[in-house]
């Protein structure tokens, strides 16, 4: 073993301890196929400028495609002493190729190195996350439009206030997703620049073609200043956010489907195979996988919080302060990945219970909205009505009845302006089917909806 890569500077070797310190080999193998395919555009560019002999790339080709099947194989040798992902697979390659293995690293450095490889890995992360989200918004609208119709007590300050279709409400939560996929699929724009060439901050001296070398790894363009280029981890953070934000919208629907679990509730239920058991209460179904995603929200958070404060402080150039960029970034594409596909699965197991839904909407009053505008529309001021209404609200307090079950004439006794018509206002399919705008609750526009969502969702 000649040391390591670098060791010709030093006069004493590292102690286990610092050895294990600062090596990334054991997180950022994970990097291993974008790191090859990088070396291999990286190879190729430096053939095609005759900074490396055809004779050199032709050998670093077989020797790379050696090295991918022992890492997909899992025979490769991952070794703590070649510290990470890139000095491993270079050794390796080395070991089966010679010298032109040591001219692989001509004009690069591992701080362009990494800095393309996590660029490579989280574009197409991005691109699964998308998929996912996509299968998750048509989960949702197959359920939606089961239930276009069926009323929902709605709330504000989880006491109800009007009725809402069940499909309308989860319409919401695929606006939120729909967005979502919007700022990934911003994010991706910026992590789409190749860093190559930057080399370890200034560039290099030797003749490259970097714009070659964008196109063959799919790059939009190439990063225009290479201090920035290896140092800057914001497209990553930017991802985070992002990230940051579709936990907190599975979160919020988390949050009501334990709450419409509850058998204080019992609005629906989740299928078996999405909850556990208690092992002392005999009659306890708990809703775990909604629960773990409104807990793993936190730990998306944190990894925000972390790479924004690694970022912080770090004055240009690289720092190795960056290889603590991956596990983060790790973490959280594993847990949206899980958190996604789970989701999507589990929300064709909801059973949706609509006589526990209308039972709650007699509770409210939640059509008094409704009779307010019925007077409004009879001419009354929108404040002279609320106060009609509210008196009626409640006198049917009082009396332990909703506002439908009141006769004309004792309607009538706050505003005389109200007649027969009154008693189709007051139920919940005429508030519902009175909401007829882009945006409101009707099941017109509920369907009308989940037909354009569909549309520009295309063939699944
Ligand atoms: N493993 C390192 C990282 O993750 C690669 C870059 C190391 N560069 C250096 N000059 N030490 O950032």
């Amino acid at each position: 073993d000649a040391g390591k890569a670098w060791s010709g500077r030093f006069s004493e070797p590292v102690s286990d301890l610092v050895k294990r310190y600062t090596a990334s080999v054991f997180f950022d193998q994970r990097m291993a196929l974008q790191d090859i395919r990088g070396s291999l555009a990286h190879a190729r560019m430096l053939a095609r400028q005759n900074i490396i002999s055809a004779a050199d790339l032709a050998a670093i080709e077989s020797g790379m495609a050696q090295v991918k099947s022992e890492i997909e194989s899992g025979s490769f040798h991952w070794n703590l002493d070649d510290e990470d992902v890139h000095l491993n697979i270079e050794k390796r390659l080395t070991a089966l190729v010679g010298d032109a293995g040591k001219r692989l690293h001509t004009g690069r450095s591992r701080n362009d190195q990494v800095a393309t490889d996590i660029r490579l890995w989280l574009r197409d992360t991005i691109d699964t996350i998308d998929g996912l989200l996509a299968a998750y918004i048509r989960a949702l609208l197959d359920l939606a439009e089961q239930h276009a119709a069926t009323p929902l007590p709605g709330f504000t300050h989880l006491q109800v206030a009007q009725p809402v279709t069940f499909g309308h409400h989860l319409l919401a939560y695929v606006e939120m997703a729909r967005r979502d996929r919007e700022r990934m699929m911003d994010a991706r724009k910026r992590v789409n620049r190749l860093p190559l060439g930057s080399a370890a901050l200034a560039g290099t001296t030797f003749p490259i073609d970097r714009e070659s070398v964008a196109r063959e790894l799919g790059f939009e363009g190439v990063c225009e200043n290479s201090l920035d280029a290896v140092s800057d981890r914001d497209f990553a953070i930017e991802f985070l956010a992002a990230a940051s934000l579709v936990m907190v919208h599975v979160s919020r629907f988390s949050e009501e489907l334990i709450l419409w679990m509850s058998p204080r509730v019992g609005f629906i239920d989740i299928a078996d195979r999405f909850c556990t058991g208690s092992s002392i209460m005999p009659q306890k179904k708990n809703p775990d996988v909604p629960e773990l995603a409104r807990g793993k929200s936190g730990r998306v958070f944190g990894h925000l919080m972390g790479l924004l404060t690694l970022m912080k402080g770090q004055p240009l150039a690289y720092n190795k302060d960056n290889q603590e960029d991956k596990e983060p970034l790790f973490d959280t594409a594993d847990t949206l990945v899980d958190t996604l596909r789970i989701f999507a699965d589990m929300v064709p197991g909801i059973t949706v219970k609509p006589e526990a839904m209308a039972a709650a909407l007699k509770q409210g009053y939640a059509t008094a909205t409704d009779l307010a505008d019925y007077l409004v529309k009879k001419g009354l001021p929108f404040r002279d009505a609320h106060e009609a209404v509210a008196l009626a609200v409640r006198a049917a307090e009082q009396r332990g009845c909703d506002l439908p079950d009141f006769s004309l004439a004792e309607l009538q006794a706050f505003s005389p302006l109200i007649g027969e018509d009154v008693f189709a206002v007051l139920t919940v399919a005429g508030s519902l089917a009175a909401r007829n705008h882009i945006g409101g609750t009707a099941p017109e526009q509920v369907r009308a909806t989940i037909a354009r969502r569909r549309k520009e969702l295309g063939p699944g």
